[in-house]
Formats: structure tokens, sequence, C-alpha cells
């Protein structure tokens, strides 16, 4: 007897701008699905540092062959999922506004964001994903099963980041986080290809007077309704 076709991956898309908290609402909501989560601005994170500064300049032909040396892999499940590269853990530095800023550079070159597109859709093919970033939803996985769009106003999410390096004993620059996240948003949005914007049929949670633990609640709602 035949037997019955392997279920395909389940996938959530969690799409937005810097510092909305996506990747803490897509670690928990993962962890509350018992899925990974692919944190897909760490992919570009980890290029543009591993790559260096001013990479973007290069030629699509020298990016498309030292992109081919990087495979990415996920390991393990909910807030204890692990994106590794070439079989290490990603290099600790990435989460500076600076390497935030190269990434957003880096992620307008149109032979890495196919890159990175065929690398995500990769990883969604075996593995159900709570995938975050800015084009899951629109680009990478337009057919997923559950889509949200985040956003909130940027003087609250560069609060939030403020609080969070405070907290971290990390230093801090409120006027200086704006600017950052200001002028990533102008370059996410307003690229030619793949820009950050919701995907048709998303669900767009405005954040910016709700706590984490009720967006995170309006998700999962939506979810196993
Ligand atoms: O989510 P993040 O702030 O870590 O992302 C860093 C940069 O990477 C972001 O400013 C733009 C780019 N990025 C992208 O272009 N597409 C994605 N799916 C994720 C991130």
């Amino acid at each position: 007897m035949p037997s019955a076709p392997a279920a395909s991956p389940l996938i959530v898309t969690l799409d937005g701008p810097a510092g909305v908290g996506k990747s803490s609402i897509a670690s928990r909501l993962a962890g509350e699905l018992g899925i990974a989560f692919l944190d897909t601005g760490a992919m570009f994170r980890a290029a543009a540092y591993t790559l260096g500064e001013g990479s973007w300049d290069w030629t699509q032909g020298i990016l498309q062959q030292k992109l081919g040396d990087f495979e990415f892999t996920l390991r393990g499940s909910g807030k204890d999922t692990e994106l590794l590269l070439n079989g290490q853990p990603l290099p600790g530095d990435i989460r500076s506004e600076q390497t935030g800023l190269w990434a957003s550079q880096l992620a307008v070159v149109p032979s890495v964001r196919a890159y990175m597109k065929m690398a995500q859709i990769f990883l969604g093919q075996t593995t159900s994903l709570v995938a975050e970033g800015r084009d899951m939803g629109t680009v990478v996985f337009p057919g997923a099963q559950f889509k949200f769009f985040l956003d909130a106003d940027p003087a609250e999410r560069a609060r939030r980041r403020f609080l969070q390096l405070q907290a971290q004993g990390k230093p801090a620059d409120l006027d200086a986080i704006l600017a950052s996240i200001t002028q990533r948003d102008d370059q996410d949005r307003n690229r030619s290809i793949a820009p950050m914007k919701p995907a048709q049929g998303a669900v767009v949670i405005d954040t910016t007077h709700i706590s984490e633990g009720e967006v995170l609640a309006q998700v999962l709602g939506t979810v196993r309704q």
C-alpha cells in the first residue's frame, strides 16, 4: 500500500522593521509551537560581518563566489534554535548597530538576495519554521500558512533598543540608535528588490502601545484558531 505523503512543514512568517521585537516574538512563538525559528536578519548580518565593510561594492561575480562558500543550517527548536554558518555559531559581534547598517546595505545587492532566498527556502523545505525578517511573507515564503507584519513608531523602537542595551550593560545613545533605525527603515523599505512591506493577507500588528506578551498572545491566537 502506498504510504501517505509527508505533511509539508508549517511556515509562519513575521516581517517588520528594525527594533520592533521580531526575534524575541519569533523565538517565543517557535517555543509555543515546538518548531524552529529562523532569524534571517542574522544571516545578512553574518554575511556582512564575515565579508567585511564595503562588500556591497564588490562585483556580483565575486560576491556570488564568496557566498558559495556559506552554508547555513539550523539545529534545535524554540528558544534553543541555533543558526550555524558552516557548522559554527554565528560570530558574536553581529548584533551591533554598525553591523545592522552594513547588513542593510549588503541586502540591496541582487546576488546576495538571490543567495539568501535560496538558502532560506532550502531550510524551510524540510523544517517547520517561524521565519522572521523583511521579505519572508512577500518573497521567500509567499505560500506560508500564517503571515504577520509587526510595526511600531521609530521612537518607540529606538527606546526599546536603548533599554535593551542598557540592561546588557552596553553603551547606548538614544539619538544615535534612532538615526540608525531611521536610516535602515529607509533603505529596507525603498530598495528595488524585496522591499520591506506587509505581505498580501498578512495580519498587521502595531506594537507601539502593547507589550511583547500581548503581541505573542495575538499571534498565537491567530495560529491556533
Ligand atoms: O532583522 P535585522 O535588523 O537583524 O536585519 C539586519 C538587516 O538585514 C536589515 O536592516 C535588512 C537586512 N534583511 C533583509 O534585507 N531581509 C531580511 N529578510 C532580513 C534582514
